[in-house]
């Protein structure tokens, strides 16, 4: 064990099976032990403070340490600490949470079902688009549609929509009837010369040729993150998300809409639907949620799902899906909470006024670099992309690593990034100010200046 090692990280390296890290850098370097918050900063073991540009994982919507959440958790602990949703139980936390994410998401007259992570409410999604198709005389409606590049979560049929190799390469994934279409990237997909609005119906002629080929009876429903995450921050060009809902309608297909990132304000509006233009049958919620403070999420569905469900139960039998800990009363009541403080603060507002800025203090960062071919994002939500050659985008070799590498740097710097391949992630809790900002543009000017150094003298 390297010299610097603290008993956490001891144990944690003996006994603690990490997600998404490579296990012999972690047992090089152990790993990094974080053991308070305060507002949108963490503080390690040996006290040392960082910027969390990315809201842990893209979650922290209200920072580490929010004592309201707090207050709400310990006061429906004592109240009721547990119960349950499965034959046709509640709790009025859970009720009265309902009713508001039907209402906060705009979906008229549809209602929500509870789970405790986005994973599992996409997952919840394809078996209610199958349920649905297979309800109305339709079962061979089974194949779902996502796009390449896309993340939609961990479970099996969540990573087998996720359109990223990372996913897939350990476990024979994905499932068969899991396809990927084009992904909506202005800065990779589209080509030279070719308009926007070009752009968008190549895209949805993909889709189409894609539906054609496989046969319009066997597709069930089409997903996709309004602005894709960790796929590399990718906003959707002008257009495209009304050019494949056509596409969608015109066969018959469900729109799922994953909002377990850009929920909850990140996109500077309450949803990132309303952002691009996104008319969903059934979201997926989570993450900002509850800022992250509890393992709760949900499904809200529209109408035509909600009466699916009844009329396929209409002898008697019961809607055979749920979770143990769906409908928590505490993660109700945290969410109630989550959701209030939005409100209060006003926080779509704070989005729409902070976004602007941190893109401004990005670009003054990044402008005139040698290694920068792209700054994009929308909302608090920005990727900058690191390339080899920004004059015509020739990306670095991947296993340079150069974005891990600018990663690292930025930690040392005190700033908590991520590296998507080569695209560095913006993602900060929504609380932040200019004086974050101001921090966030700072530090990363140091960690980019040491990167391109690295680079001009080949030691990366
Ligand atoms: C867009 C998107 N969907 C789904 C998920 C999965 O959520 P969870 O990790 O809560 O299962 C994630 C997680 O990062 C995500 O980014």
């Amino acid at each position: 064990m390297p010299s610097n090692m603290t008993d956490t990280n001891a144990t944690d390296l003996a006994y603690h099976l990490h997600s998404q890290t490579n296990p012999q850098a972690l047992s090089r370097e152990g790993a990094y032990v974080v053991v308070k918050g305060d507002g949108p900063h963490v503080i390690d073991e040996s006290g040392k403070r960082y910027i969390d540009a990315m809201a842990g994982l893209w979650c922290a919507s209200l920072g580490f340490n929010n004592a309201r959440l707090g207050r709400a958790a310990a006061a429906q602990y004592e109240q009721l600490g547990y119960y349950h949703s499965f034959y046709g139980r509640t709790n009025p936390q859970a009720a009265a949470l309902s009713k508001k994410l039907v209402e906060v998401t705009g979906m008229k007259d549809g209602k929500t079902f509870f789970v405790t992570s986005g994973s599992e409410a996409n997952e919840t999604m394809v078996k209610l688009a199958w349920l649905y198709h297979a309800g109305r005389g339709k079962p061979t409606k089974r194949k779902i549609i996502a796009r390449d590049r896309s993340f939609h979560g961990s479970t099996i049929v969540a990573s087998s929509m996720c359109g990223l190799e990372m996913m897939h390469r350990e476990f024979g994934l994905p499932l068969s009837g899991f396809l990927h279409t084009l992904h909506p990237n202005s800065y990779r997909v589209r080509q030279k010369g070719e308009s926007e609005a070009d752009f968008v119906t190549r895209l949805a002629a993909e889709l189409e040729n894609m539906i054609v080929r496989e046969g319009p009876d066997s597709i069930a429903a089409f997903i996709a993150e309004p602005v894709m995450a960790a796929g590399g921050i990718l906003p959707p060009p002008q257009g495209y998300f009304p050019a494949i809902q056509k596409v969608l309608a015109k066969y018959d297909i469900l729109c799922l809409d994953d909002e377990v990132v850009c929920g909850f304000g990140r996109t500077g509006n309450w949803f990132g639907r309303e952002t691009v233009g996104m008319v969903p049958d059934m979201m997926s919620l989570a993450k900002g949620i509850t800022s992250s403070y509890f393992p709760l999420a949900a499904v809200v569905v529209s109408p035509k799902i909600v009466e699916a469900v009844e009329r396929y139960n209409e002898a008697g039998t019961s809607f055979g899906h749920g979770f143990t800990n769906a409908a928590h009363p505490v993660g109700a009541a945290v969410a109630a909470e989550t959701v209030a403080i939005y409100e209060e603060e006003d926080i779509v507002g704070r989005v729409r006024k902070m976004g602007p800025l941190l893109r401004e203090r990005l670009k003054q960062a990044t402008d005139g670099s040698p290694i920068v071919g792209d700054l994009r994002g929308v909302g608090l939500m920005y990727g900058v992309e690191l390339v080899e050659d920004p004059s015509t985008g020739a990306p670095f070799a991947p296993a340079r690593l150069i974005g891990a590498q600018l990663a690292a740097r930025a930690y040392e710097h005190g700033l908590v990034v991520r590296a998507m391949r080569d695209t560095i992630g913006f993602c900060p809790p929504l609380i932040i100010d200019e004086k974050d900002i101001e921090e966030i543009g700072g530090k990363l000017e140091k960690a980019l200046r040491d990167t391109e150094k690295a680079v001009r003298e080949k030691s990366i």
